[in-house]
């Protein structure tokens, strides 16, 4: 098969906001303990950070990290997790049915962000708690001092204060699992005022309201509309949550959620967009998709409680293979082409739960095959995100009609003159010739990087043994003349292809 794409220096789509190269850190089974935590691990830190994680989590690209939930949010008091760590209680949480030693809290992932280079996004909790406790954290965490919250903080040892930019209210407040969910009536107001309290605390805030937990909820869309529209002056973002099934175990089927992501994004925005319009308003509210990632095997009852209230047991440790990474990196292409109003996402989780880091508790870790798309699009998309032309044949598929097998994006920057194509090739029987007309550019380019992301049983995994079964490898055939770059796309790949 064979696919054209044209792009032109003149027409981008948006700059790229950075922070779409998110992930997500829950107390939730081995995210925080024995993920990025474990005291007298060989490669762990005086903190009890292991270094293997951290490397790992830096060579993925990471740029921000939500905490500390997730469901675990809704129920949890920040106060549990500060101080000296021997008076710290032991609770039961109830969104994931263990206990919680609170060993680890909101100083601890400070001091894991700056260690490992990323920006903390923080929750407040809107299930059990509300508009105080949020005003009292935010006091806790940015104020420099001279209050009694400002100053508990610089006793506990942070003399400076945290300065946490971004800041979510509350989790998946629509979900009936949720603890203390809420009506759209009931969150949007409740969102209202709380941002309006956390911003007169700390004006420099950004703030991001609940959308719904998902494109299926009953909810959906009149939910986003309602919230938006009480609390549309003092939010700036709205949340996007989606997790990627395989109910009929179909390649071709699964890799139409890049379709449906496409979908969800623009129907948010539309909706965000008439809630402006209702008001007369040029405010555009951005799009924070800040849970998003595969998950479907690992979702029985076993895996998402285990009896007896464990501390920190396994839960949904999905296991990723091929065609996973396809999706995962068909993704970030449609997160690429929505820069303009997806200005942050989280791929859920970090580590361990539905992660793309696995652990040992006390033993190695290890990319999962979804780690790959993700690192290379992190490491080589900057700058601006270009409008692409794209022609390629097409499948009908129960997503769409006419699903093309090409799935592309292209990113200039214009600092390093990097110009960098990403490519899909969903066709899974053949290879695509794909051809690239570089217009306005100038000079002479050549192909600096071309790496491919496949393998030819979809189902393969990487394991502890055998960590590197899905890794990237070179593409065979690619090259440039003049602005036309011409790759040979191996069947069902996923391709970064770097020009200078
Ligand atoms: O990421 C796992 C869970 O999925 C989160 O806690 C919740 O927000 C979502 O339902």
């Amino acid at each position: 098969t064979s696919a054209r794409l044209i792009v032109d220096a003149d027409f981008a789509i948006s700059d790229l906001d950075r922070r779409v190269f998110g992930t997500f850190v829950e107390h939730m089974g081995r995210c925080v303990y024995t993920g990025i935590f474990e005291p007298g691990h060989s490669t762990a830190d005086e903190n009890g950070f292991r270094q293997d994680v951290a490397e790992l989590t830096r060579e993925l690209g990471v740029t921000i990290v939500r905490y500390p939930g997730g469901n675990f949010l809704s129920g949890y008091n920040w106060e549990d997790g500060v101080g000296p760590k021997e008076q710290r209680p032991r609770r039961l949480d109830l969104a994931w049915f263990s206990t919680e030693t609170n060993a680890f809290g909101t100083n601890e992932f400070i001091d894991w962000c700056r260690q490992v280079g990323v920006e903390p996004m923080f929750g407040v909790n809107l299930g059990t708690r509300g508009i105080d406790d949020a005003r009292r954290f935010i006091e806790y965490c940015n104020h420099p001092g001279g209050t009694e919250l400002s100053e508990l903080r610089k006793s506990h040892g942070y003399d400076k204060p945290h300065d946490i930019k971004f800041w979510c209210l509350g989790n998946e407040m629509d979900g009936p699992w949720q603890i203390g969910a809420k009506t759209a009536v009931e969150y949007g107001r409740a969102a209202h005022e709380t941002a309006k309290v956390m911003r007169w605390v700390d004006p420099s805030i950004e703030l991001s309201a609940c959308g719904s937990s998902n494109r299926d909820m009953a909810t959906y869309a009149r939910w986003e509309y309602e919230v938006l529209d009480h609390c549309f002056d003092h939010v700036d973002f709205i949340s996007l949550h989606t997790y990627f099934m395989n109910p009929h175990d179909s390649t071709e089927e699964f890799l139409g959620n890049i379709e449906l992501l496409d979908y969800f994004i623009k129907e948010v925005a539309a909706i965000a967009d008439a809630v402006a319009a209702n008001r007369r308003s040029q405010k555009r509210i951005m799009l924070s998709l800040d849970e998003w990632n595969v998950w479907y095997k690992a979702r029985g009852h076993d895996d998402l409680r285990k009896p007896g209230w464990p501390e920190h047991p396994p839960l949904i440790e999905e296991v990723y293979n091929t065609e996973d990474a396809l999706l995962i990196g068909g993704a970030l292409i449609t997160l690429l082409n929505n820069a303009d109003r997806v200005k942050c996402a989280c791929l859920a989780q970090l580590v361990n739960i539905i992660g793309p880091i696995m652990t040992e508790p006390g033993g190695p870790a290890w990319r999962q095959t979804i780690f790959h798309p993700f690192a290379l699009t992190a490491k080589y998309a900057r700058g601006r995100v270009l409008r692409t032309l794209a022609t390629s044949g097409s499948f009908a598929g129960k997503t769409a009609e006419e699903m093309p097998y090409l799935i592309s994006a292209v990113t200039e920057d214009e600092s390093t003159g990097e110009v960098v194509i990403f490519a899909l090739n969903r066709n899974l029987a053949e290879p695509m010739d794909l051809k690239v007309e570089l217009r306005g550019f100038g000079g002479t380019r050549e192909v600096t990087e071309a790496l491919q992301v496949s393998h030819p049983n979809m189902k393969a995994v990487n394991t502890k043994d055998a960590p590197n079964t899905v890794a990237p490898a070179p593409i065979k055939s690619v090259g440039i003349e003049n602005d036309a770059l011409n790759a040979r796309l191996m069947p069902g790949s996923w391709n970064v292809i770097v020009t200078k």
